[in-house]
């Protein structure tokens, strides 16, 4: 059974929430031994009850029955969509099912169609598609709709509830795993740790529209007192700290000398040049990620630490004409999801000749990062080799 927290946040307004333990791969790709938590909400009004998303699909059973416990679902009058990607619309199906089809569905005029080709529901779903700025008065409440598209997708929505100063915000300003609490109350680096992950994985392509949607928040000059994401931790102590964050994460804000390390080595000849890197810097300023024949690091771990890097160090041995396939993949994601402006240091190892050098260059050329030496060398990295990258750690230090 997994854990699923139900309490009223404020007036009426109750979060539902399932700590997803049993998922190993988010999106079927970035691993989260941390897990994950699916946030849903219920505001019950002035006579109308209001249901905000839903949790995964796996979890169906669970989330009517957490629902019975606040409501008839037959009474449930609207739903808002802030976002439609299964992990919040997967249990959309059955509550309206089990709703008789009465509830009126507000989302992006996206998301209409998104839940139609997921679930086949269009022709029985009273779907509305929100204006941007469109309200919903419900008496002492009042609903303002927000378009924030690409936070994860184009259907997102943030809905600003004017009275209580509480902002739904979909994916945004939430993170992986599962804490132990609901809201942001005493100690939280290793939250923003995973709140740091959940963007680069998972938002990171479209890491511009955080910025553009914070500014378009602030631009409104609205009091922001609560913020209620999909995931993760509600913040209600200081809204302000989760924004910043989000758009320093965005903007690639780095952390004076910190340097990020992945590396591959299939028999300890990039390994050898490595160890003589980490042994010259700072301890407390490097993070390092391996793919050994004793190691496999976590790929989704090692793009979380490329945002606030000021250096990126790849050493990559060639393999069969190519770069090393874990380090070609993380290249690749480096491209796709961790697109920042960061120098880099390549380092290659080859056995009859180099090719990984090549290949991690060209996968990098039309991105921000910024290769700004290569050392390649035959075999392992004697004493010259060593050289050679003690002075190009000279020059990008
Ligand atoms: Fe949590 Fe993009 O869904």
């Amino acid at each position: 059974m997994p854990r699923i927290w139900v309490e009223e946040i404020t007036k009426g307004l109750y979060v539902l929430r399932v700590d997803d333990d049993r998922v190993k791969s988010f999106e079927a790709i970035w691993d989260l031994p941390e897990g994950a938590t699916y946030n849903a909400y219920l505001l019950k009004t002035d006579g109308k009850t209001i249901l905000f998303d839903g949790w995964k699909r796996s979890y169906e059973a669970e989330f009517i029955e957490t629902l019975k416990g606040l409501t008839r679902i037959e009474d449930i009058d609207y739903i808002i969509l802030h976002h439609t990607e299964p992990d919040h619309s997967g249990t959309l199906p059955k509550v309206l099912e089990l709703n008789g089809y009465r509830a009126k569905v507000f989302g992006h005029p996206v998301a209409g169609r998104l839940v139609n080709g997921f679930y086949g529901i269009g022709d029985k779903m009273d779907f509305h598609a929100i204006a941007d700025g469109e309200e919903l008065k419900l008496g002492s409440r009042t609903l303002k709709f927000l378009h924030t598209p690409w936070l994860h997708w184009p259907d997102t929505i943030c809905t600003y509830m004017v009275e209580d100063g509480i902002l739904f915000t979909g994916d945004a300003f939430g993170g992986f795993s599962m804490p132990d609490k609901l809201f942001d109350d005493g100690e939280l680096d290793e939250y923003l740790h995973y709140v740091k992950k959940y963007i680069v994985n998972v938002v990171g392509h479209y890491k511009e529209h955080i910025s553009k949607s914070i500014d378009k928040l602030s631009g409104m000059n609205i009091e922001i007192r609560m913020i209620a994401p999909l995931h993760g931790l509600i913040w209600k102590n200081d809204t302000h700290k989760i924004i910043e964050y989000y758009r320093d994460i965005a903007e690639g804000k780095a952390k004076k000398g910190k340097v990020l390390i992945v590396y591959s080595s299939m028999y300890g000849f990039v390994e050898g040049a490595i160890d003589h890197i980490i042994a010259k810097l700072p301890k407390d300023s490097v993070k390092v990620f391996k793919f050994t024949d004793m190691e496999q690091d976590s790929i989704s771990d090692a793009l979380a630490e490329v945002p606030d890097s000021e250096l990126i160090i790849l050493g990559a041995s060639t393999y069969e004409a190519g770069a090393f396939p874990m380090m070609e993949f993380f290249a690749r994601q480096l491209a796709h999801k961790a697109n920042y402006k960061k120098s880099v240091l390549m380092i290659s190892s080859y056995g009859w000749g180099g090719a990984a050098a090549r290949v991690i260059k060209n996968i990098l050329s039309e991105t921000n990062f910024e290769i700004r030496d290569t050392v390649e060398y035959r075999g392992r990295a004697d004493e010259p080799i060593l050289h050679e990258i003690d002075k190009s750690l000279d020059k990008l230090s």
